[in-house]
């Protein structure tokens, strides 16, 4: 690592609900942080009362953009509308190219206990938006779980680390999605490609130092140029996730769960949704 990316912005997520009263935390894709190019949306959801989160996700569409969600904790039903469905569970992911788009429910199969979790909304290039929609659904042990240093211990869902490579695979952004826990003193350096935008965001323990700023509890640090990220775990022990992806650099319009480069693209998809084109 020739030069250690610092923080240039800090964000705190904002307290809202989405879906049928789920309450979350939006981190970006709020007033404070509208997108982080290639990154559209992270909402960081997490409660131990059924009623926080029981209403799910009912059917709602999606086109021109990947969701990705990583469970923590708690069961989450998806169903489309192509048949296609699935469970996540703890540690499980899935990354959801939604392309030229579906009508899925996201449901808690669970009525109380933690449901803990990330959702994130990825960017498509111009010419993927129109593509047909792709699941990449991922159990747990597949993720690779590696301590690449001392007190360091990172599980890959995409991208690389010290040789160990994520079971997320195809992606346009070539994204890296880390899920990292340092003991108390821990430190680990991660390599970032240069041109690619990143994020880290702590949700758990005191916090994390890079380079010389220190991003704190439930705080998402806007990762400045470099080719690499040096964290450092204080006097206690701290989990974030640091996820990256290559800039589309492209125009976008966005409304509700479709976006796209034009505003035509966005009429055509209102209609083409109305009509059961989906
Ligand atoms: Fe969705």
């Amino acid at each position: 690592m020739n030069t250690a990316r610092t923080i240039t912005r800090r964000v705190r997520g904002l307290p809202t609900s989405d879906g049928a009263g789920v309450k979350l935390t939006r981190v970006i894709g709020q007033p404070a942080l509208e997108m982080l190019d290639p990154f559209l949306l992270l909402d960081a959801f997490g409660s131990e009362r059924g009623a926080d989160y029981i209403g799910g996700f009912p059917d709602h569409p999606h086109r021109g953009f990947e969701t990705v969600t990583y469970m923590l904790a708690g069961r989450m039903r998806h169903r489309d509308n192509h048949g296609n469905s699935g469970l996540l569970v703890p540690g499980g992911a899935q990354w959801m190219t939604a392309g030229s788009g579906l009508i899925h429910s996201e449901m808690p199969e669970q009525e109380d206990g933690e449901m803990r979790g990330f959702q994130l909304w990825v960017n498509l290039p111009a010419r993927d938006k129109m593509r047909a929609p792709r699941y990449q659904d991922i159990a747990p042990e597949q993720i690779p779980e590696i301590e690449p240093a001392p007190g360091a211990r990172v599980r890959v869902i995409a991208g690389e680390l010290a040789g160990a490579h994520g079971p997320v695979s195809g992606i346009a952004t070539r994204p890296l999605f880390l899920d990292v826990a340092l003991a108390a003193g821990a430190a680990l350096d991660v390599p970032l490609p240069a041109g690619h935008s990143g994020f880290a965001y702590v949700f758990e323990g005191a916090g994390v130092t890079l380079g010389d700023s220190t991003l704190g509890l439930n705080e998402l640090g806007v990762l400045g140029p470099g080719d690499g990220v040096r964290l450092a775990a204080g006097g206690e022990a701290t989990r974030l996730i640091l996820v990256a992806g290559q800039p589309l650099d492209e125009p976008v319009a966005k409304y509700g769960p479709f976006v796209m480069n034009t505003r035509e693209q966005i009429m055509q998809a209102v209609e083409d949704f109305r009509a059961g084109r989906f």
